[in-house]
């Protein structure tokens, strides 16, 4: 049954897993789930397989980043009775339907169409935005209280999950703020404001941070040693120990900072952020989000998962990982600071070395690098292919961007594929195919930004 007290989204949402999982609930069978390789697709097989653990049920979890002919054909080989995809499947229906069991996708990806075959938990089908009020990891929350109530202490990794997706900024919406709201009430969840950069002392948590990327700072310990001390502070002091006062004159130079760079102020007061709190683990959902990130981005998937079941060795390992990530991406990001970004009429785009990291450039790149209303997509060699990461911002889609839709367009009429959602979407095209896929993507969005049909 759903939560006795659950607010009006939550209970409904619960009802249609309830009703869509009820026979994977009744019955023994093994159980095989596959998820999608960033933050929030791990979360999502976090939170899924601690259901399953719990239930005592057999399980096997695979993480992967995409579904394609070969991976449907191992799944079909291994004839699981239950395959349960989360995080994608939604644009890969041809495919999922072609499997031999019975498949569920549990998703906040735009369903392509309906399917007898596979049955869709997606938020979008019950009227639940997908981009910014719910994220494959509070969907499958969802899922495992509708197998259990008491897994509502798996909240703290929704949470992570969500943050990973970006969607709790500028605040919680729709379902992920029921979802917060009822799991702090359970005290599974705990928020307070505080300082957006984490470490062990001011200096290492100023010059190694990157998110926000702090221009002359990040990445340049004698830059935020300067930054300390202007604020009156020591470079050895913690973020912990600051009083109200200090932490306001550190705060202000901060915002300064993004300010003078261009960035927008919505995105410089990400400066002050909600860390929240969760039980069960010895850090808050910001952290957790950024380590299962790394792992995710450096191949280190099942360190991420083992962080989400609760190991604490995984977790050493995961910080260790976040750092290395973190040091990478701030190399990468003074390089492009040097070399500069290339504009079209209406994105701007340049090369990344890595495709796993490419998405996490881009946003990077469109909101502190080289901020403005343009939306920004990074190239990476991949093989044979071109790896596309596009960002946009909330404005340019309260203006009518859809960047999934652009993106899916463009690749197609270029050979390849592409989708995802307005705001943060890729897509992957043959090499050599790029310029043209640039251009009708350029296109795409001028007619989406005028207002026509996109
Ligand atoms: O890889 P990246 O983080 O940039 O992907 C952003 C979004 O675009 C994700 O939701 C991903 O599933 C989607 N995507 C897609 N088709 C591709 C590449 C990415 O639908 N070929």
């Amino acid at each position: 049954m759903p939560e006795k007290d659950a607010p009006g989204t939550v209970s409904r949402v619960l009802s249609k897993m309830e009703e869509g999982l009820a026979g994977l609930k009744a019955g023994r069978e093994p159980v095989r789930v596959v998820t999608h390789y960033d933050a929030d697709g791990l979360c999502a097989a976090g939170i899924l397989s601690r259901a399953l653990l719990r239930a005592n049920r057999p399980f096997h979890t695979t993480i992967v980043h995409q579904i394609d002919a070969p991976l449907i054909e191992t799944l079909s080989r291994q004839s699981y009775p239950w395959t349960v995809f989360c995080d994608l499947g939604s644009g890969a229906l041809d495919l999922v339907e072609g499997l031999r069991s019975r498949a569920v996708i549990i998703d906040h990806h735009r369903p392509l169409r309906e399917s007898r075959q596979a049955l869709q938990l997606n938020c979008h089908l019950w009227g639940i935005d997908g981009t910014f009020d719910a994220c494959a990891s509070t969907l499958a929350l969802m899922a495992a209280v509708s197998l259990d109530e008491a897994n509502w202490d798996l909240a703290g990794i929704a949470c992570a999950g969500a943050i990973g997706d970006r969607q709790h900024w500028p605040a919680w919406r729709g379902l992920n703020a029921e979802i917060m709201a009822s799991a702090e009430r359970m005290g599974h969840l705990r928020t307070r404001r505080g300082l957006v950069i984490d470490g062990p002392n001011l200096l290492s948590a100023l010059s190694e941070n990157n998110e926000p990327f702090f221009r002359g700072v990040s990445g340049n310990p004698e830059g935020a040693r300067a930054l300390i001390e202007a604020a009156g502070l020591s470079p050895q002091a913690t973020v912990k120990e600051l009083d109200e006062s200090e932490l306001g004159a550190l705060a202000s130079l901060l915002v300064l900072n993004l300010l003078r760079g261009g960035t927008s102020e919505e995105y410089a007061r990400g400066v002050m952020v909600d860390r929240t709190w969760v039980s069960g683990f010895d850090t808050d959902a910001n952290e957790l989000a950024a380590v299962v990130n790394a792992c995710g981005r450096l191949g280190l998937e099942d360190t991420g998962l083992a962080v989400c079941l609760g190991g604490r060795e995984a977790m050493e390992e995961a910080r260790s990982a976040r750092r290395r990530y973190r040091a990478e991406i701030t190399k990468g990001m003074l390089g492009l600071e040097a070399r500069g970004i290339t504009r079209k009429k209406h994105l701007q785009y340049f090369y990344a070395e890595s495709a796993q990291m490419a998405g996490a450039f881009a946003a990077l790149v469109m909101n502190y690098l080289f901020p403005g209303e343009r939306p920004t997509v990074a190239l990476a060699r991949e093989g044979q292919s071109m790896k596309v990461s596009a960002r946009g911002t909330r404005p340019l889609v309260a203006r009518g961007l859809d960047l999934a839709k652009a993106c899916r367009e463009a690749a197609t009429g270029s050979g390849g594929d592409g989708g995802g959602h307005t705001i943060a979407s890729g897509a992957t095209v043959p090499l050599g195919s790029e310029m043209a896929f640039l251009d009708a993507l350029d296109a795409a969005v001028g007619k989406q930004l005028a207002g026509g049909a996109g």
